[in-house]
């Protein structure tokens, strides 16, 4: 085997504290995929940045009074810390401001121009006479046309969630300095992306990948018709248009060309996983179809530089909290620096998984709901089961793995589990189904469970018997081990340091083989999981909306 895999997660604004929600959609299903295609032995790279560009960074910064490049590097750092306390395995946590991106940008633009992809268009825009500047959405404030509500952004409105179209907010301000801007006209770069529906429909229909509820959609976008795209703005903070001054590119154009640059920054190898032999897997949150599924393709395409549409793009829906919106202006938010600081990342990364198939489908994070994962299912039979093991490896064989002799057909039958189970979480693994793959080794825990509950190794009285028991079960143990690997990343590296297999590279193949030989000594473990108290979580619950 050995295949080529290029995961990218998509890149986080560096504008504000990351939240659960991003965590579900994005970045954990790309890890575990990432850790899952490393341990079959294939040649894995994930890679993720900051998305530092745009308007809400440079008003954000100008809110906080520092410049945009100190602002997002706050945020830079702070994801990468926190992304690291979650497990996230990037080979490269980069950013979108780097040089490599804005050679690579620029390198895009020059290509697209080159084939005729790209035409200048004068474009009325408003322009503050006092601050001396085009103003950009998110440097407008108005009334919304539609609900009245005052102090909108002029791109959309956040009191009836209504996009709107540039001019039509009424009594537009300067968010700097309250002036009314004025109309001026812009020359603008515009991406010929209509010229593409015919190979985008293709590539839709025909890639047999992409999730069959989302390529609908997008056929229909195509059928009404795409609109070329404007990809420049008047502004200072970005990769600068060449030969333009107080010009860069709109954020959605450089962004997607990160995952590139990134890899470039990584590796000299770059080219081989984004034009030879590779499996380009992209993992977005639904709000980003568009871009991924339209504009991104066509531009790759569009340099005829010997880049592809992307292999796979895995979409997933949104998550609410409490049955409400993520809102960070009204408390009802958790950070992952608050998540982190009450409870390990496992949980988690466990709880989001069992929540997540792989479809669109939004979920909702309850912290009761929560809690009772995590004690009923980690706690009570994963848990359980390992810590009972190795109690009882302790009191029935001085703590030594023991020589199987004469194996039941239980006992058979629950050790060709193991390789079914392997089996079986592989292709689910393959297919983005990591909610069932997660639900199958826990199937797993509780049919070990029930072995030992008939088995009462603790009341026979044939010590070929218990002997027998007790090797599978620390055969389950280091299947556990390596199983869990890509989900509870914290918890497999405990188990295996507990039982003596922390030096060994386990591979997923080794699931299912007699890793803890007879003889092994394993005296030193505690339990792997705590459980929730219920007094933490009304903590957790009484912070919200506060
Ligand atoms: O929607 C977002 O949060 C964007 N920052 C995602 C960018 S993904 C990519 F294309 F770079
Ligand atoms: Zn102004």
């Amino acid at each position: 085997m050995n295949k080529r895999i290029l995961v990218t997660a998509a890149l986080p604004y560096a504008n504000g504290p990351l939240h659960l929600g991003h965590i579900r959609s994005t970045y954990l299903p790309a890890d575990i995929y990432a850790r899952f295609q490393r341990l079959i032995g294939n040649d894995v790279l994930y890679i993720c940045a900051t998305d530092e560009h745009g308007t809400p960074i440079v008003a954000g910064a100008e809110k906080e009074g520092k410049t945009p490049q100190e602002f997002v590097d706050y945020y830079h750092e702070r994801d990468e810390r926190e992304f690291g306390q979650l497990g996230f395995s990037f080979d490269i946590f980069h950013r979108s401001s780097s040089e490599e991106n804005k050679k690579m940008t620029q390198h895009f633009f020059e290509k697209l121009k080159e084939n005729g992809h790209i035409y200048e268009q004068e474009v009325a825009a408003l322009y503050c006479e006092k601050c001396r500047r085009f103003l950009p959405d998110r440097f407008v404030i108005g009334t919304c046309p539609n609900c009245s509500s005052e102090g909108q952004y002029s791109d959309y409105c956040d009191s009836c969630s209504k996009s709107l179209k540039t001019g039509e907010i009424l009594h537009p301000k300067c968010i700097t300095c309250k002036t009314t801007p004025v109309t001026k006209i812009s020359k603008h770069y515009f991406f010929r992306l209509g010229s593409f529906s015919a190979k985008l429909e293709k590539w839709l229909t025909t890639n047999p990948y992409l999730q069959k509820e989302v390529a609908n959609y997008l056929l229909n976008w195509i059928r009404e018709g795409l609109a070329d795209w404007d990809i420049s703005r008047d502004l200072s903070w970005g990769v600068p248009v060449p030969g333009e001054k107080e010009k860069v590119f709109y954020v959605w154009f450089d962004a997607p060309i990160e995952y590139i640059s990134g890899t470039v920054a990584h590796t000299k190898k770059w080219e081989e996983y984004w034009k030879g032999e590779s499996e380009i897997t992209h993992f977005i949150g639904k709000d980003i179809i568009y871009h991924h599924f339209l504009f991104w393709p066509a531009m790759l395409e569009g340099t005829q530089d010997g880049f592809r549409a992307p292999d796979k793009i895995a979409v997933r829906g949104y998550l609410n909290l409490e049955g409400k919106k993520f809102s960070k202006s009204r408390g009802w938010f958790v950070s992952l620096d608050d998540y982190l600081s009450a409870f390990p990342a496992d949980y988690l990364r466990y709880y989001q998984t069992s929540t997540t198939p792989h479809s669109v489908t939004d979920a909702d994070f309850v912290w009761k709901e929560f809690a009772a994962k995590i004690n009923n299912e980690l706690v009570a039979s994963l848990g359980n089961l390992i810590h009972r093991t190795l109690v009882l490896l302790q009191k029935l064989n001085n703590s030594t793995v023991p020589s199987p002799e004469g194996l039941e057909a239980d006992d058979n039958t629950l050790l060709a589990k193991i390789t079914s189970t392997k089996e079986e979480m592989e292709k689910s693994m393959l297919s983005f189904q990591f909610k069932d793959a997660q639900e199958k080794l826990m199937a797993l825990s509780d049919d070990f469970n029930k072995y030992l509950s008939s088995k009462q190794p603790w009341k026979e009285k044939d010590k070929k018997k218990i002997n027998n028991c007790l090797y599978v079960c620390t055969r389950g143990i280091s299947a556990f081990a390596v199983l869990l690997q890509p989900f509870l990343p914290f918890t497999s590296e405990k188990l295996a340091g507990m039982v003596g297999l922390g030096e060994k590279k386990l591979l997923w193949k080794d699931a299912d083989a007699e890793l803890l030989l007879p003889g092994v000594k394993i005296e030193k473990f505690e339990p792997l999981f705590k459980k929730i108290e219920d007094e933490k979580i009304r903590e957790m619950e009484n912070k919200l909306g506060k």
